[in-house]
């Protein structure tokens, strides 16, 4: 890694259980670069899971607290692997923030079935969305979702037959 490159905070982005945190700490080692993980920023910052946030104050409060969690993540003069949650790019805000010269951001893509079957085998405490029906929200999700995660993706990363090192490793090779 040289040049301008090296300035740029790399973040992911993708539905739940694309693999961004397991990812995301891979590549921070990797990188020697600190971890910025939104919902852990978020309990950070709150002191409340993020489960808590969710029933108590509803979605709308949540978002707010994951935009001020991407702010402060890309705020940061250190460059740093950066694992958005799942919804980050449903704000214009966070997709602005994400079109910014200084954030490299890739997508990690996956087809539902694939997230379906990593959902259901995970205890899911941080993802009340997907308590009730999960295969058909994340149906419904990877539908409304796909075209942002493409708007803000400077580069795409398949996941489905990959291990999070895989992932990792054509992360890296393409130059992050
Ligand atoms: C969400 C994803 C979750 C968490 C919350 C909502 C979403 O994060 O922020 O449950 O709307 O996609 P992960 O993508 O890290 O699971």
């Amino acid at each position: 890694m040289s040049g301008p490159e090296a300035a740029r905070h790399l973040v992911l982005v993708g539905l739940m259980a694309t693999g961004k945190s397991t990812v995301g700490r891979i590549l921070a080692d990797a990188l020697g670069r600190p971890l910025r993980d939104s919902d852990d920023q978020v309990e950070a910052m709150t002191g409340r899971s993020v489960r808590a946030i969710w029933q108590t104050d509803g979605e709308a409060a949540f978002r707010l607290f994951e935009t001020a969690a991407l702010a402060e993540a890309l705020a940061e003069a250190t460059p740093s692997v950066v694992a958005g949650a799942g919804g980050v790019v449903l704000a214009e805000e966070n997709r602005v923030l994400l079109a910014a010269d200084h954030v490299d951001v890739v997508w990690l893509r996956a087809a539902p079935e694939t997230l379906v079957a990593r959902v259901t085998a995970a205890a899911d405490e941080h993802r009340p969305l997907l308590d009730d029906d999960p295969a058909g929200m994340l149906e419904r999700m990877e539908a409304d979702r796909r075209a942002l995660y493409e708007s803000v993706a400077d580069r795409i990363v398949d996941v489905d037959d990959r291990t999070p090192d895989a992932v990792a490793a054509a992360i890296l090779e393409d130059g992050s």
